[in-house]
């Protein structure tokens, strides 16, 4: 059985470069295969439909790139050139953003920190958007003034956290922030939750709209609320196509003759009493709504207990600013990753496997398997078939996809394949370098006169910076 599609969301502007067959090849001959590609010119349209959504609705809004989506310099120079700030998690993307030209006052530190980052923090002079009580403590032993947010987590309803100190715990942290006013500069309170869900990150909301209050009874001055990072990606061009695969996918886990699945891979799923159950590990592939439209009906959602208020108007009622980390928001479909078939052979199995010159985890972020199809370039005549990608690395487990992927036509050696939306932790997350195998090249793609330019990534300049 030849399985359904499930053909990727490609950004027009993508679309465009991938329809001219010259620059791709260009791209493949001057950096080599595999090699990332990234086009700031699709983060610039996110951050503008994130931006018209806060305008309309909070104006008093701070929008902080979450670096740590992609180690891209392009994607960090066209972030402090458009004026927004950024949320760094470790040294490096300290030192990255300082470099990228944002500000001390445009950056905020997040995550866990240790001792050496929180002491890069400090000789930076950035926000510490701090995680515990430790880091708390710290920073009160330190003899500079440092501004912090306070990362709270354990709302009800919520997940547990490991981040973030927990409700329960906020006696010892009003202690610490009153005892060292002095040096503890109270901006406000942050979480960042792992949900889609609009109604968690309300009640989140709306527990730290009491801390605040409770923060003005101990005599501190907040004035900002972090709602973190978490907006969704786009990922599938057609929903019911998603929804066909999935469905075949569980059906082949039942029965054997029409398996699509690689071994004894599930996905999530688990077989019992001759019937499918639970859910799958690549269920945000499914998502349909838009970052801005997920955003927009946070803004838009009544506040419980603020008179039915919408969560923006009642943040500015209570003149705070809005801060949020997106991160896969603004580089959703900003980014692939090309590679080349080395060549094709089938198993014992009788499954097609095509090995490509790169490994899953350049492409895979966290090990999730990606539920869109890799798109292939190929003069091969059409003749659907379901194949496997397999990786480059010297170990069962390197299959790009554990799944059979259709095909229109089986490409053979020096065919490209192209990996769609990877901008979004499936290049930077997992990485390694095994069998010392080197990084794939990281490049900007810009559109010019109808044509289109190469840059490398750490060269890329944004032509025109807008304060904000
Ligand atoms: C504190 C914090 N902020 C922002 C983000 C970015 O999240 P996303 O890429 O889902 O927008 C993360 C991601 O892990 C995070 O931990």
């Amino acid at each position: 059985m030849t399985p359904p599609a499930v053909p990727a969301a490609v950004h027009p502007s993508v679309a465009a470069f991938l329809a001219d067959r010259d620059a791709v090849r260009a791209a493949l001959r001057r950096f080599g295969s595999p090699v990332h590609l990234v086009f700031p010119e699709v983060f610039g349209g996110n951050l503008a439909a994130l931006r018209a959504v806060l305008d309309a609705a909070a104006p008093a809004a701070r929008i902080c790139y979450a670096h740590k989506v992609n180690r891209s310099a392009a994607f960090a120079a066209t972030a402090a050139a458009a004026g927004i700030a950024v949320d760094v998690a470790s040294a490096p993307e300290l030192r990255a953003a300082l470099a990228a030209g944002f500000p001390a006052e445009r950056i905020e530190a997040t995550g866990p920190k240790g001792t050496a980052m929180l002491r890069a923090a400090l000789e930076a002079g950035v926000t510490v958007n701090v995680d515990n009580l430790w880091e708390l403590r710290t920073l009160a032993d330190s003899a500079v003034p440092v501004p912090v947010l306070l990362r709270v987590s354990g709302f009800p309803g919520s997940a547990v956290s490991r981040f973030g100190i927990d409700l329960a715990d906020m006696g010892a942290a009003w202690e610490i922030l009153t005892r060292h006013r002095d040096r503890l500069r109270l901006l406000g309170f942050a979480f960042h939750l792992d949900t889609a869900a609009t109604a968690e990150r309300v009640r989140a909301v709306a527990e730290c709209l009491r801390l605040v209050e409770r923060a003005y009874e101990h005599g501190l001055t907040p004035s900002v609320l972090d709602i973190g990072g978490g907006l969704r990606q786009l990922f599938t061009a057609d929903a019911a196509a998603y929804d066909r695969y999935d469905a075949a996918l569980r059906a082949g886990l039942l029965d054997t003759s029409a398996r699509l699945h690689w071994g004894g891979n599930t996905f999530g799923y688990h077989v019992a009493d001759g019937a499918v159950h639970g859910a799958p590990v690549f269920h945000k592939y499914a998502n349909t709504e838009s970052a801005p439209a997920m955003l927009a009906e946070l803004l838009a959602a009544p506040l419980p207990g603020h008179g039915g208020r919408a969560l923006g108007r009642v943040l500015a009622d209570n003149l705070l600013d809005l801060w949020l980390e997106p991160g896969k928001a603004l580089v959703d479909q900003a980014g692939i990753t090309l590679a080349t078939v080395e060549f094709v052979k089938r198993a014992g199995n009788g499954a097609t496997l095509v090995h490509l010159d790169l490994s899953r985890d350049t492409v895979t972020a966290a090990d999730q398997e990606v539920l869109i199809d890799p798109i292939v370039l190929t003069d091969a005549p059409p003749d659907p078939i379901g194949v496997y990608f397999a990786g480059h690395l010297c170990l069962e487990r390197d299959l790009i996809t554990q799944r059979q992927v259709r095909v229109e036509a089986l490409p053979g050696p020096g065919d490209t394949v192209v990996f769609a939306n990877t901008a979004a932790y499936h290049t930077d997350l997992s990485a390694a370098r095994a069998s010392m195998h080197p990084e794939p090249a990281k490049v900007a793609v810009i559109r010019r006169e109808g044509g289109f330019v190469l840059c490398p990534d750490a060269e890329y300049r944004p032509e025109t910076a807008v304060p904000r």
